[in-house]
């Protein structure tokens, strides 16, 4: 199901109403990956008729949103995620250079042991996310548990974060061919933001 939704976004003709549609479906599916990965312990309840040993979630989450297409997938980690703490870390990239600006950064404390989930449905050159990346560290996260959840990625970004940070996990429903030389990902989906926005 993951590839047919992003097909509906790749397409040039999907209207607005279905791109969002799509990405919402598709941020379910990754929210509902990522919750299989915070950590659980044993816990006892009584039932009706006797003891049953489960378990409860006990992990602390923290979601950091990259402005502005980071926050199209928020609501739907929300719904697994209803406590988790929220940080957000406006970052454009230089139209020149490429190189990543950092204009808004409002991050909590994050405990090393916190499940850090970083939110960018598109990874480029990788440039955004390692400022991220290294934002969160500064905070307090331990860089085994962060996991960045994206939809569409190239090569040179996966690279570009996995040579600096070799522990963090990047969960990606595709890797495409290449970058063109506006470091737009090919064949891409085109500016997911201004297609999800209406930009
Ligand atoms: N961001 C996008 O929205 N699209 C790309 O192809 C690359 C970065």
């Amino acid at each position: 199901m993951k590839d047919s939704l992003l097909t509906i976004l790749r397409d040039k003709n999907t209207s607005k109403v279905n791109f969002r549609h799509a990405a919402q479906q598709l941020a379910m599916i990754l929210a509902s990956e990522a919750a299989l990965k915070v950590k659980q312990q044993k816990k006892t309840v009584e039932t009706i008729h006797s003891k049953a040993v489960g378990h409860e979630l006990f992990q602390k989450v923290c979601l950091i949103a990259i402005l502005r297409s980071g926050m199209t997938l928020l609501p739907a980690f929300l719904y697994y995620f209803e406590d988790a703490y929220i940080g957000i870390l406006g970052i454009r990239r230089d139209e020149n250079t490429f190189k990543p600006n950092l204009y808004y950064e409002n991050l909590p404390l994050i405990d090393k042991d916190t499940l850090l989930i970083i939110l960018d449905p598109m990874i480029a050159t990788g440039g955004t996310l390692c400022l991220a990346i290294d934002k969160s560290l500064q905070k307090g996260a331990k860089e085994s548990n962060i996991i960045i959840h994206s939809i569409l990625s190239a090569p040179q970004g996966i690279k570009q974060i996995q040579q600096h940070y070799k522990d963090v996990t990047i969960n990606t429903v595709a890797v495409d061919e290449k970058l063109n030389d506006k470091k737009y990902i090919v064949p891409g989906l085109g500016d997911y933001g201004d297609r999800f926005f209406g930009t």
